[in-house]
């Protein structure tokens, strides 16, 4: 984990407030209840100037998280991709994590959240790979958690929403703890469902599987990028359910996420995870770079340009 350095200013309830200033009463609904919605983008020093890599897929997922949980956002799509280049632009930082987060404010108690203010922030700070730099070079290691991914009939996997974040803490705290690097979460059929914080992707004899999003996992934009990389890379790919000796078996395993980007994983629980050499991993990270640093004319459109 890294430390937060401020910057500048925070995009608070539609306007960019100074950055001690955007502070909420310890009595707000969400931080009680857990409900909250969120998303993590990047933007980055791309060849054109600072952008953000696929702003409209993230305030998409954004509002359907909103939709799941009935939240009333008081602000458009529009709206809230101006305050995230808004936001960049202010505090004149083209290399950040952006944080937008919608979630009921101070007014009522209770579990029900319907009459309380639904107040939105974005926030950004500097943050290198989440999985370290060297993680993203050398590869990670993983545990399978004990702790089972959220199911769907329980919190919904799907909505990015903060209570989900309390079952990734719990398995990301047990792998720290043993000495691990991050962890990888089963789901309630016992199949493989994602990190706390990443989706997991895998390679065995040159073809690319992932599970699908009926495993119970959030449909990452990374992921989407990743799968529609491998389809231009004519790498052969296909969404399916794989068991936890299938991640032992790989030949190839790696994170994706807006956070993490893509981390090789260089072993799970003790296993060695193929050769060591990660083909297919490695050619997925340099057209995934050219596309965040504007090198991809073909996916010029996945750059939202803050200038
Ligand atoms: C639980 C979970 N899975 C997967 C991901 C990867 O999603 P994305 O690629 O959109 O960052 C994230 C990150 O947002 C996450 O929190």
């Amino acid at each position: 984990m890294v430390a937060i350095h401020p910057l500048k200013k925070i995009w608070l309830d539609g306007r960019l407030v100074e950055w001690p200033a955007a502070k909420v009463h310890v009595l707000t609904h969400g931080l009680h209840y857990g409900y909250a919605i969120f998303e993590g983008i990047r933007s980055h020093r791309a060849l054109n100037g600072p952008a953000i890599f696929r702003l409209r897929e993230h305030v998409e997922r954004f509002l359907n998280s909103a939709k799941i949980y009935r939240m009333k956002l008081p602000f458009s799509s529009e709206e809230l991709h101006v305050a995230c280049k808004d936001l960049v632009r202010a505090n004149g930082v083209p290399e950040a994590y952006l944080r937008p987060i919608a979630f009921s404010g101070y007014g009522e108690m209770g579990l029900d959240p319907t009459n309380c203010p639904i107040q939105v922030a974005v926030a950004m700070w500097e943050w290198g790979a989440y999985l370290g730099k060297e993680g993203q070079e050398k590869g990670v290691r993983a545990t399978v958690s004990s702790w089972v991914r959220n199911d769907a009939r329980s919190l919904p996997p799907q909505a990015k929403c903060a209570a989900n974040y309390a079952n990734g803490a719990l398995a990301k705290m047990e792998a720290s703890a043993s000495g691990y690097d991050e962890a990888i979460l089963l789901n309630s059929s016992g199949m493989v469902a994602e990190g706390p914080g990443e989706n997991v992707f895998r390679v065995r004899d040159k073809v690319l599987s992932t599970p699908p999003a009926s495993s119970g996992i959030l449909r990452g934009v990374t992921r989407d990028t990743v799968i529609q990389l491998a389809q231009e890379e004519g790498i052969e790919f296909r969404r399916v359910d794989f068991t936890r000796e299938e991640l032992f078996t790989a030949d190839e395993l790696f994170f994706s996420g807006t956070a993490a980007g893509i981390t090789p994983i260089r072993e799970v629980d003790g296993r060695p995870i193929g050769e060591g050499s990660y083909p297919v991993t490695r050619r997925l990270q340099g057209a995934y770079d050219d596309c965040l640093r504007g090198r991809s004319p073909r996916h010029e459109d996945w750059l939202t340009y803050v200038a």
